[in-house]
């Protein structure tokens, strides 16, 4: 089984032109209150693909919980382990630009709430999957990791947001996956190749650096693999790092190996792009099949 312990969101989305600049103010087109959430948007993209997926975490006791949980309730993902928070429901405000870049602010409320607790708490077994990111509280993340090592569980920690985690934090994780900024907090360089290796030798561990339309690149005991992304007519970027790291948790509990995880990841990530909103265009496995060119 997967379980993802983070962020589950409401989006509150923009179309704009272009991206404002800082102390600038655009007009744009009518608002849009979809589900969103790093946390929520991986378990979404695992789950469309097959796998059995359960989410940790917090949502608010308000309207805005219901929109951010419809996507995970209506595909099937097991939320009994979201509790209820005193604060409101995760919001992000987002604006996203003709050409499907965004710029995204988050207000993390009840994802705040998610604690080393929750952490400590989680019903792992050796054989599942634990999927992470940065936004739940750092210290809930770290007593996750030291949590599933201690169950044998496998972990895939993804550093977004970037938040400064020690080194022998990061080990903990089996595959860490981050874009090509985030990999820049951890080591110099700009070539994704190369920062994947420098990363994966210091922390001995698969390191992923994802590069947007590029693909992505992946690290592991001194050798580097790289997957080149399938062109597609980009709607919306938002969410693809999800996509990426909710494909990939799917294929590795489905038992593939790490190059085949990243290229269905990879694809998953450029199909993520093709609708508007984090969850609209996750796709399902057959879609994923035909992309890939595999008989269905
Ligand atoms: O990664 C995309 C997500 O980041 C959005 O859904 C938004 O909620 C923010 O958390």
């Amino acid at each position: 089984m997967i379980i993802v312990l983070g962020s589950i969101n409401l989006d509150i989305v923009v179309p704009v032109e272009r991206c404002p600049r800082p102390g600038e103010t655009i007009k744009g087109g009518d608002v849009r209150y979809l589900p969103g959430g790093k946390g929520a948007n991986q378990a979404l993209a695992a789950r469309k693909l097959g796998a059995t997926v359960r989410m940790v975490g917090a949502v608010g006791r308000d309207a805005a919980a219901g929109i951010a949980l419809s996507g995970l309730r209506l595909s099937g993902v097991d939320c009994s382990s979201v509790v209820e928070s005193e604060r409101p429901t995760g919001v992000a405000t987002i604006a996203v630009g003709a050409d499907g870049e965004n710029l995204i602010v988050v207000a993390p409320g009840a994802n705040a709430d998610v604690s080393v607790a929750h952490a400590d708490a989680l019903d792992l077994a050796a054989q599942d999957l634990l999927v992470l990111q940065m936004e739940i509280p750092a210290e809930s993340v770290v007593a996750a990791l030291t949590h599933a090592r201690a169950r044998g569980a496998r972990t895939i920690l993804n550093l977004a947001p970037a938040v400064p985690l020690a080194d022998e934090v990061l080990r903990l994780a089996h595959v860490l996956v981050v874009n090509e900024s985030e990999a820049a907090t951890l080591a110099d360089g700009v070539m994704p190749e190369a920062l994947a290796n420098t990363l994966s030798r210091r922390l001995g561990i698969a390191v992923i650096v994802t590069a947007g339309g590029e693909g992505a690149v992946c690290a592991r005991d001194g050798k580097t693999f790289a997957v080149p992304a399938p062109k597609v007519a980009v709607v919306d970027t938002t969410g693809a790092g999800d996509a990426f790291v909710g494909a990939l948790a799917q294929a590795l509990d489905a038992g593939h190996d790490l190059p085949a995880g990243l290229a269905r990841a990879v694809a998953a990530a450029s199909l993520a792009c093709t609708g508007f909103g984090a969850q609209s265009a996750l796709p399902d496995q057959n879609t994923l099949s035909l992309i890939l060119g595999e008989s269905l």
